[in-house]
Formats: C-alpha cells, sequence, structure tokens
C-alpha cells in the first residue's frame, strides 16, 4: 500500500526495471512481460521511458503480450489499445516491433487469431512478469464476471458495467464502446511466473476488498491470484478504502 497513484506508478516502474535488470536480457535470452492498458499504467510506461532515456533499461531483449484488444476497433483508432501501447510505449523505447505482441481485433478468424496469441506465448517460453490493472467488477484483463478461472484467451462479450466504466474514452458515449473483446484468460496470467497487479482509486475499493479478503470467487476474477504462487497487489491508500 503506497502514498497515492504517483508512487505506485513509481513504485511498479522501478520493480520492472530491477526484474528485468536482474534477468539480464540477451540474444537468445528475452526477458517476457504481460503488458496491461487503460489509466491506471499511464505513469508506469512514463516512468519506464524515462528509465530508458536515461539509459538505464533497454527493451531489445523484452518482448511483450498485451492482455487485451477491443473487437473491431480499427488499429489506428486511438481508443484502441494496439494505438495505445504504440503511443504510450513502445514508440518511446527501442523494443523490437516484431517482438511487441498486441492482439488484432481486427483478424477474419478471432478464434484463431487467440489461439495464435497462446502459441506466441508458449514459443516464447512463458511469461515472466504479467503486469495487471482491474475494473472496478474486479475484472482481469476482461475477464468479466462469470468468467472461468481456467479461461484462455477467448473472445469475451463486455459486461454493462465495463462499457459503463470505459465510455469515458468514447466521448461518453456508450453506444460507442465495442461490445466485445479479446482478452488473455485468467488461466494465461495466471501461468505467469510473477504477476503484479495495480489497483489505485477510491472507484477500486469494493474490487480489491472482493480480490484480497474474501474467497477465491469466479464473479470477482482478481480474487484468482490468491491462489498464484508469486502475486502482487500494488495499491494506493483511496483504494484500500474497504479493506
Ligand atoms: C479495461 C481493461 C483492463 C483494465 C481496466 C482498468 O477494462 N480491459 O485491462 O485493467 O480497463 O482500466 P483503468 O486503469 O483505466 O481503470
Amino acid at each position: 500500500i503506497l502514498e497515492d497513484a504517483s508512487v505506485v506508478a513509481d513504485w511498479a516502474a522501478r520493480f520492472v526495471l530491477q526484474r528485468i535488470t536482474q534477468f539480464a536480457p540477451g540474444p537468445g535470452r528475452h526477458f517476457v512481460l504481460g503488458l496491461p492498458t487503460g489509466g491506471t499504467p499511464l505513469g508506469m510506461y512514463r516512468r519506464l521511458i524515462d528509465f530508458h532515456k536515461e539509459g538505464r533499461l533497454s527493451f531489445k531483449y523484452v518482448t511483450t503480450f498485451n492482455m487485451d484488444e477491443y473487437v473491431g476497433l480499427p488499429r489506428d483508432h486511438p481508443e484502441s489499445y494496439h494505438y495505445y501501447m504504440w503511443n504510450e510505449f513502445f514508440k518511446h523505447v527501442d523494443i523490437e516491433p516484431g517482438n511487441a505482441h498486441v492482439l488484432d481485433g481486427n483478424a477474419p478468424d478471432l478464434v484463431a487469431e487467440c489461439r495464435r496469441f497462446e502459441d506466441l506465448i508458449a514459443a516464447a517460453g512463458g511469461v515472466h512478469l504479467f503486469i495487471g490493472g482491474i475494473g472496478p467488477d474486479g475484472h482481469i484483463a476482461f475477464n468479466e464476471p462469470g468468467s472461468s478461472l481456467v479461461s484462455r484467451t477467448r473472445v469475451k462479450t463486455l459486461a454493462y458495467d465495463t462499457l459503463e466504466a470505459n465510455k469515458r474514452f468514447f466521448g461518453n458515449d456508450i453506444s460507442k464502446v465495442p461490445r466485445q473483446a479479446l482478452t488473455v484468460g485468467v488461466g494465461t496470467v495466471m501461468d505467469a511466473k510473477e504477476v503484479m497487479i495495480l489497483i489505485t482509486g477510491v472507484h477500486k475499493s469494493l474490487a480489491l476488498a472482493k480480490a484480497v479478503e474474501e474467497g477465491v470467487n469466479h464473479m470477482w476474477t482478481v480474487s484468482a491470484f490468491q491462489q498464484h504462487a508469486q502475486a502482487l497487489f500494488v495499491c494506493d491508500e483511496d483504494a484500500t478504502l474497504e479493506l
């Protein structure tokens, strides 16, 4: 538990720096990172870009997998997660474009696209560190309430609460929010060696309480990480209101 969102961002970025540095990536030895989008991780991305500019961190031998993507938004739509990742992070660091994997929400065969993504993660040797955020309804990636806790990457229809929470990015017009997304499964994230979840703001406080103080429950999918060997929740004080 840290003071506020900016301290969370700084702490999370330093954690990533430390993990990548400790691993000492190099040719044929990539650090594999799972990445989220949303407002919460933006501060962390900015700090990571700073570390890169200061010469303290290279992404040359880092492979990334993003958690999710909307179905049917053009890649260059400012709210697509593809656009977000390139704009907010990838274009500012030295990652090889071919190593930055974001699900393609416009693939002609979405099921095949999800399978391809899982195969790519497996071919990379699995994820070393998966970073996530959560929705106010306790979803991790787009694993909406009721998702199987052993789910894999798949197409998911978004819950009304998620459309409500995300309409702020679509001119506050809920009808503009895509109804479906591709998302890694809870099982996909559970397979990572280490998981770090960032939670800030009072609007996430019920979800945080459900995540860590009640039983594992598929209606609050982030609660699955109680059973992960190395999962870490990094929160600000506001998010702890219900603890
Ligand atoms: C979306 C994403 C999640 C993200 C959540 C929270 O629903 N699919 O991966 O964690 O938003 O976003 P924010 O950080 O903007 O609250």
